[in-house]
């Protein structure tokens, strides 16, 4: 058996698997705090509560962690955490961002923004780790100077798994070793002081945020290779919950949208929607791109290629609102869209409700254009809302395309994908083949499957990655509707 874990900003999920067949056996979960600031000693007491949940893990040969990208986890030379993670959406580190923009490109933000695309794949946003380093340099020196290595949610989880951990601490019996820890090249990516496309950390830009690169980084394992064994006591010593005390390996983990990608078996030419709070748009390319412009982050996947992401922030919320105005659930929302035709006789919605990131307009608000007498009618306002939404995430697939990913087939995500109407309608808008996987823990899944991979490898450093992966339950042929997009960009513009 091999198991996967999701550390994610929610909670901690557990799958575990049959390691030849892929075929689901058992899972736990168990709750993180809300906020945007956590101490890490919450994911390792979820951890254990899942575990528990999944009925133990004493019989698990192989276990990977997947986990929410870019939070800066500081630990002191005792193994002890600095301060409270600040995770991925503390958005205290926006003027730092901005500053490293510009110091850069010498004072000129646009050649600053080209610069760290270029050296990174990404242009700096607050949820990148390198932004909050420099947010803890100026704001809090006391802690910068206190910090011994910088980690990752996963890499963090991943140390304390193999049994290190805060010197005196029970739970830690191998105590403080900072240079055990480990990451993979998919979460690495998304630091902001590491270049994928060579795989090499990149301690000048350190630097120029924490002031100094004397700090020990998570070993940026090989795709697939092991990065440790499990402790045998690390899940509390008792039976049921310990980890296997034959050699449990650890695999190197992932970025959870690399995870989700593993999970979903993406490889290149594949896209994946995913409709959440905010819209991720990822695609698996044999090579990231330096976008200067800011819509696209080139991160690596879990597997060797690159991972490019566009987020746009006005997803399922903007279904969440359709049902406020008209009063409907989910379901009737759908039944509604579907009465109204293709382009609702002309009544488009620009759906930035809280401004918007793909494209950049902080400060945009949302238009409803084109209501008249004919179209002033629910299942108009149903399907302009709908459509708006998945026009709204053509533009990240746009941004995508103008960096020239190839795109075959779309994979829909997340719960609003599970809408007939969402269903129906993506397929007009984006004018690809779509595939709705099987709902599932794609995160936890790609874990699994790494582990496995770990696994095999382990025996035959050759093996390829288990075969098994996410189940499609639907599949939609492409059925282009122009008027869908074009009317939608005319109005875009008009913003
Ligand atoms: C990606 C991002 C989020 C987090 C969520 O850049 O910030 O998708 O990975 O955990």
């Amino acid at each position: 058996l091999v198991a996967g874990v999701d550390t994610s900003t929610q909670s901690c999920k557990i799958v575990v698997r049959d390691a030849e067949t892929g075929a689901l056996v058992r899972t736990g979960s168990a709750k993180h705090p809300d906020g945007t600031e956590v101490d890490p000693q919450h994911w390792w007491d979820a951890f254990q509560e899942a575990a528990a949940a999944a009925g133990g893990l004493a019989d698990v040969a192989a276990l990977a962690v997947g986990g929410q990208q870019h939070g800066m986890v500081t630990l002191d030379a005792d193994g002890n955490v600095v301060r409270p993670a600040l995770l991925w959406n503390d958005n205290r580190s926006a003027p730092s961002a901005e500053a490293l923009i510009t110091e850069l490109g010498n004072g000129d933000r646009e050649a600053g923004a080209q610069a760290w695309a270029d050296a990174v794949g990404s242009v700096l946003v607050a949820s990148l780790t390198i932004t909050k380093l420099r947010w803890l340099r100026d704001n809090e020196p006391e802690n910068a100077a206190k910090v011994a290595a910088v980690a990752l949610p996963h890499d963090w989880l991943s140390w304390r798994i193999a049994g290190y951990g805060p010197a005196g601490d029970p739970t830690a019996p191998l105590g403080p070793q900072l240079d055990k820890l480990f990451t993979d090249r998919s979460d690495a990516s998304g630091t902001g002081y590491y270049d994928a496309s060579v795989g090499e950390y990149r301690p000048d830009l350190l630097e120029r945020a924490l002031g100094r690169a004397d700090v020990v980084l998570p070993r940026v394992v090989g795709v697939a290779e092991a990065g440790a064994v499990a402790h045998p006591s690390v899940a509390g010593g008792a039976t049921a919950t310990s980890i296997a005390s034959n050699g449990c390996l650890i695999g190197p983990g992932a970025g959870d949208n690399a995870g989700a990608s593993l999970g979903l078996g993406m490889t290149p030419g594949d896209i994946a929607i995913s409709i959440g709070t905010s819209g991720v748009v990822s695609a698996v390319a044999p090579q990231r791109t330096a976008d200067g412009s800011g819509a696209i982050n080139g991160f690596a996947d879990a597997t060797g290629n690159a991972l490019m992401l566009a987020v746009t922030l006005n997803a399922a919320r903007v279904l969440d609102a359709a049902r406020e105005v008209l009063d409907v659930d989910f379901d009737g929302l759908a039944e509604l869209a579907l009465q109204a035709p293709p382009g609702s006789d002309g009544l488009v919605l620009v759906p930035y409700l809280e401004g918007e990131r793909t494209p950049n307009r902080p400060d945009a608000t949302g238009t409803l254009h084109g209501i008249r007498l004919a179209t002033s009618t629910r299942p108009h306002l149903a399907r302009a809302y709908i459509e708006g939404m998945l026009c709204g995430l053509a533009d990240g697939l746009d941004a995508l395309r103008a960096q020239g990913v190839a795109m075959e087939r779309v994979m829909l995500i997340g719960g609003a994908a599970q809408s007939t109407a969402v269903q129906q309608i993506a397929p007009q808008v984006f004018g690809l083949p779509i595939s709705i996987p099987e709902p599932g823990e794609y995160v936890a899944d790609g874990a699994a499957r790494q582990a496995a991979w770990a696994l095999a490898r382990a025996a035959d450093p050759a093996a390829a990655a288990p075969a098994w992966s996410t189940t499609i339950a639907t599949t939609l042929d492409a059925d282009p509707k122009p008027v869908v997009r074009e009317q939608y960009a005319a109005v875009r513009d008009l913003a």
